[in-house]
């Protein structure tokens, strides 16, 4: 069993937290933070014991550093837990350059150590279920579809919205990884882009303890993308933080259509959520299929106690440095193409994370 310590006690790090004990290749035993109240307020909650940043990577017990930090700082840790000789498993984005990503899997290679990187919400039952339609040749050959991610903005629900609108976040580095990640693991690696940005405004307001703050947007606040795929499929992709509302009838998901059948996905952030499919052996228009995964609820961490069973197996991770750094080169690309008008070619590849098996034992992987 592998032993986690934590880096970045701030909003998220609750809902990793809740599954510390799920998994049995991995427990997370220790925090720490920029500030000490946060690294205490965390281990108080979920029983951990809170240690500094210093102390946390100098620590023989600890196998692998979580890095949930704000994007700003993923590199900097991220070459800091390798550094000390652990591995790393880190919140998306997985860097705001390709060159700071590069310097990682790099790093990683040197020591021998593995990297990895949300998102692991393609792990759950909902994803894993559609990887089965797509492999299976349930709904034909896939020419296309449509992602869409699009709501007001992150200061609709965080308290702290300002790194959302600094250069390296927007709605494409913030979810774009939810949503290419899945594109990925259901279709495999992108070959090109088109992008086109804008932004509805050059202010946001802060909420919560923030009302009353404003913050400079530096980056483009709506996305509309075209990817080609490898496979020749062509999903369109919108990403935005400036839509009031969307209908009843568009919501925050993966659309994929066959010749002879369709799929639309549950919201790719989230581990809960309806399958929906549709092909000619299908009684009604829309169905949801029979569904033997497990993983149906809040998982995060997943991806990280994956990562532990491959090392303790000695068999490739799904939430891969390589899958990250493909997602963040798409990223790119699109980021390339909207401010250069062009199409762009995407450098890199990976491999699709192999599918999780049906009907596993809870807190297992294999
Ligand atoms: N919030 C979500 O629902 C959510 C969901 C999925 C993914 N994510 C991703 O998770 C990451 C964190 O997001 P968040 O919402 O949790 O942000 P957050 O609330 O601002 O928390 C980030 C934490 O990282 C700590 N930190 C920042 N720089 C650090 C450094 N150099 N060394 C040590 N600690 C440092 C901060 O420390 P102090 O508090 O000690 O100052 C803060 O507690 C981001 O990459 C985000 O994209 C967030």
């Amino acid at each position: 069993m592998l032993k986690a310590g934590l880096i970045g006690c701030g909003n998220i790090s609750g809902a990793y937290l809740r599954n510390k004990d799920v998994f049995r290749h991995l427990r997370v035993v220790k925090c720490a933070s920029r500030r000490d109240e946060s690294a205490r307020a965390a281990a108080e909650q979920f029983g951990l014991e809170a240690v500094s940043v210093d102390a946390l990577l100098r620590d023989p017990e600890i196998d692998v550093v979580l890095n949930l930090t704000t994007p700003d700082a993923h590199t900097e840790i991220d070459l800091r837990a390798l550094e000390a000789g652990k591995h790393v498993y880190s919140e998306k984005p997985f860097a705001l350059t390709r060159e700071e990503a590069r310097k990682v899997l790099r790093l990683a290679a040197e020591k021998g150590l593995r990297v990895g990187c949300a998102p692991d919400t393609f792990l759950g039952g909902g994803h894993q279920v559609c990887r089965k339609l797509v492999d299976s040749g349930a709904v034909g050959k896939i020419s296309g579809g449509c992602a869409i991610m699009a709501y007001r903005g992150p200061e609709s629900w965080h308290p702290n919205s300002g790194f959302y609108y600094k250069k390296g976040g927007g709605p494409l580095l913030d979810m774009g990884p939810y949503y290419i990640s899945a594109l990925v693991n259901l279709l495999g690696p992108v070959k090109q882009v088109a992008g086109f940005g804008s932004r509805a405004t050059d202010l946001r307001l802060g909420s919560g303890p923030n009302r009353g703050r404003t913050y400079p947007v530096e980056v483009d606040t709506h996305f509309a993308a075209a990817l080609e795929f490898v496979s020749g499929a062509v999903v369109n992709l919108t990403m935005s933080f400036d839509v009031f509302r969307l209908s009843e009838q568009m919501q925050n998901c993966i659309e994929l259509w066959g010749l002879d059948g369709a799929i639309r996905t549950p919201d790719p952030n989230m581990f809960t959520g309806e399958v929906r499919f549709a092909n000619a052996g299908t009684p009604a228009e829309w169905e949801t299929p029979e569904n033997k995964f497990i993983y149906h609820e809040n998982m995060r961490l997943i991806g990280l106690a994956d990562m532990a069973a491959g090392i303790e197996r000695n068999r490739p991770h799904r939430c891969s440095g390589q899958l990250a750094y493909h997602v963040l080169d798409v990223m790119c690309s699109i980021l390339d193409s909207a401010e250069n008008r062009r199409f762009v070619a995407v450098e890199s590849t990976c491999d699709r994370p192999a599918p999780l098996k049906e009907g596993l034992v809870p807190g297992d992987l294999d």
